[in-house]
């Protein structure tokens, strides 16, 4: 029986990926729309705790792992629904997992460090992409990932971030540099980086659905998932 596609949607903090996921989920035959991380999950909420409260004290590789764990406890729920001939949008997944940990290592000993991160000297492994993504490894991959970029400028005249941990200019910055980094290296046809710059909300959601649908995104496939 033909399986439904697994179609994801990374960026920068509001760069429009919630926006755009949800338009996503209302256009595709039949979807469900999945957000990492799950915050109501056993681990999510541990992964909530960290996100919004500075003083809660993880390693960085704890944090690494326990997103991680988060996109294993929804694996079962996307395999069946991908079987079942449903379309899954996912809001961030493992590119997002692992340039913010990558970020957090380049960022060392710049202002805000001890913030994103339990400070102190990194590890190598956390600069070492293999590492980073080794976790992962097993889940199912996307089907079609569409990065959406712009410039820094443009997203902060955007309405504010809150006040979670990573929510900072500088390491954004960095964020992205690391994204870049890690997307562009894969060579991966699976993955569209998308400038969205300029661009107002229904233009970028028809931007998106004519690369889904030029690509055949939007049809049930005879494929079996394919794998991290
Ligand atoms: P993200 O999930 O990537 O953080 P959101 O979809 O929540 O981003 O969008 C962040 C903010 O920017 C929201 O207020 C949203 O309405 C606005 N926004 C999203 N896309 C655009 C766009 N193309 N142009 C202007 N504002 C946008
Ligand atoms: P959100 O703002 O989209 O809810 O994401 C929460 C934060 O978690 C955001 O700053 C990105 C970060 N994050 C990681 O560091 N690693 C991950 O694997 C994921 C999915 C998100
Ligand atoms: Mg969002």
């Amino acid at each position: 029986m033909p399986r439904g596609q697994l179609i994801l949607i990374e960026g920068l903090d509001r760069s429009g990926k919630s926006t755009q996921a949800a338009y996503l989920n209302s256009k595709l035959p039949s979807s469900e729309l999945i957000k990492f991380p799950d915050r109501s999950t056993p681990i999510g909420k541990i992964i909530n705790e960290y996100l919004t409260d500075k003083s809660f004290k993880l390693c960085d590789q704890s944090a690494h792992l326990l997103f991680s764990a988060n996109r294993w406890e929804l694996n079962q729920q996307i395999r069946e629904l991908l079987n079942q001939g449903k379309f899954v949008v996912l809001d961030r997944y493992i590119y997002s997992g692992i340039a913010y940990t990558l970020a957090k290592h380049d960022f060392q000993g710049q202002e805000g460090d001890e913030i994103v991160s339990s400070g102190g000297p990194r590890s190598k492994e956390l600069g070492d992409v293999d590492w980073l993504l080794g976790p992962d490894k097993g889940l199912p991959k996307p089907d079609l990932t569409l990065f959406l970029t712009l410039d820094l400028e443009e997203i902060s005249k955007r309405k504010g971030w809150g006040d979670e941990r990573y929510e900072m200019q500088q390491f954004q910055a960095k964020v992205k540099e690391c994204f870049l980094k890690i997307l562009t290296a894969e060579q991966d046809p699976t993955i569209q980086i998308v400038d969205v710059g300029g661009k107002d909300i229904n233009q970028v959601s028809e931007l998106l659905w004519e690369i889904i649908t030029s690509k055949g995104h939007d049809k049930l496939i005879d494929e079996p998932i394919h794998l991290i």
